[in-house]
């Protein structure tokens, strides 16, 4: 059976030959051929120099085949242009020259980076992301709240000057909006595109873009202020390695004496403020076109976008933790961010050396001139 319809296939295919051939042109110069768009004549394809001829010598052999004009313009070579390279850098220039991304093939940059976001830091960005949020409420159900061992006081020690709170505020709230803004922008479309649908999606995509630019400048400027106001006391002091080895002492229910600032605030600060920080800023200044005579290419945007979206995500991930600590982590601490002032018996289970310090007088209980709740005994000099 299989047999008797092959036959037939291959006597109608027979039978179309004659009239194929009838339609191509008598005299048929080049180009293509016929209903087969691949019959391209004259097939020069043997000819010697074939893949290195330029588009007029290829038209000249096969004319129609671009090909020779089209590599060029994979391989990244500009046209001629007269607008000034200072204001339009890659006028004539269709599609990028090849380049290796970390992540990606070799292959023309627009599409090694489009492979390392989408191949890379989107998944792999996303899924870090999760699975912290996921340890941190782990954590959080089988641990709970860091709370007081001892009795309140009622005595007071200003912990953060309205300046300071100032700075942080600020520079948290920029954060925040980045943050959201930014997980929109990246991961948005398979989380909240097919729950609100693509209008309502375009429209806070939109408007989240706008805010995120925005709120970027803010965040560099508080930064800094932040940067400056706390590197003081977060300058690395004996005790912190102990610290450290012993993890604070977060599993063993003890914890470890430490200054103002624990070694673990120490490592956020260095790591995930001032350098994750500087580095998230200043490829998001970039992004955002704002550092003067910088070209602003496609290739300069791809690696700031890919640094930046880096930098971000390791960023988000430190201040995770950073958030829940200062929030549901540890009771009395969001409290010290918010009106500046910390209970006696908190300053001493938590940072033992930096309350012994101002008990001793070596620190002022009072910094600012804001009123106090009820301050401690002022300290001997
Ligand atoms: C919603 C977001 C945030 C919350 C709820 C939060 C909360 C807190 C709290 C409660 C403290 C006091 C900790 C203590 O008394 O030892 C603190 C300290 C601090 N925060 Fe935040 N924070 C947030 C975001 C940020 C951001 C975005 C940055 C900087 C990029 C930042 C930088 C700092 C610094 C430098 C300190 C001083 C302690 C240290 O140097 O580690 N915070 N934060």
């Amino acid at each position: 059976m299989k047999k008797a319809l092959a036959a037939v296939v291959l006597f109608a295919l027979g039978c179309l030959q004659p009239a194929l051939a009838q339609d191509k042109p008598a005299n048929a110069t080049g180009g293509i051929q016929g209903q087969n768009i691949f019959e391209v004549k004259p097939d020069a394809s043997a000819d010697k120099g074939y893949d290195q001829q330029t588009n007029a010598e290829r038209a000249k052999v096969q004319p129609g085949n671009n090909a020779p004009m089209w590599r060029n313009v994979g391989d990244g070579l500009s046209g001629y242009t007269s607008l000034p390279k200072s204001q339009a850098p890659e006028a004539g220039n269709l599609v990028q020259p090849i380049v290796q991304y970390p992540g990606s093939l070799n292959t023309t940059a627009g599409e090694a980076w489009r492979q390392v976001r989408n191949n890379w830091i989107i998944p792999y960005g996303g899924a870090l992301l999760l699975i912290i949020a996921g340890a941190i409420a782990l954590f959080y159900f089988s641990k709970g709240t860091i709370g007081l061992h001892g009795q309140e006081t009622g005595r007071k020690i200003e912990r953060f000057t309205p300046f300071e709170r100032s700075a942080h505020w600020a520079n948290a709230i920029a954060f925040v909006i980045l943050a959201v803004s930014g997980l929109v922008m990246a991961f948005g479309k398979y989380f909240l595109l097919p729950v609100i649908g693509s209008s309502l999606f375009g429209w806070l995509t939109y408007l989240l873009k706008n805010m995120h630019n925005f709120a970027g400048p803010v965040f560099a400027v508080s930064l800094v202020i932040v940067i400056v106001t706390f590197v003081r006391d977060n300058l690395p002091s004996k005790g912190d390695l102990t610290w450290l080895l012993k993890g604070g002492g977060l599993l063993s229910g003890k914890e470890v004496p430490s200054h103002r600032f624990n070694a673990g605030e120490k490592v956020v600060f260095w790591f995930g403020v001032f350098a994750l920080g500087l580095i998230v800023v200043a490829s998001g200044l970039v992004l955002d076109k704002l550092i003067p005579s910088l070209m602003y290419d496609r290739g300069t945007m791809q690696i700031a976008h890919m640094v930046h979206a880096v930098s971000t995500v390791l960023m988000m991930v430190l201040f995770l933790g950073h958030i829940y600590i200062g929030t549901l982590g540890m009771d009395g601490a969001y409290n010290a961010m918010r009106t500046g002032y910390v209970d006696e018996t908190w300053a001493k289970e938590h940072h033992e050396l930096w309350y012994d310090d101002v008990k001793a007088g070596k620190i002022p209980t009072q910094r600012s001139n804001s009123p106090s709740p009820v301050a401690a005994p002022a300290a001997k000099a």
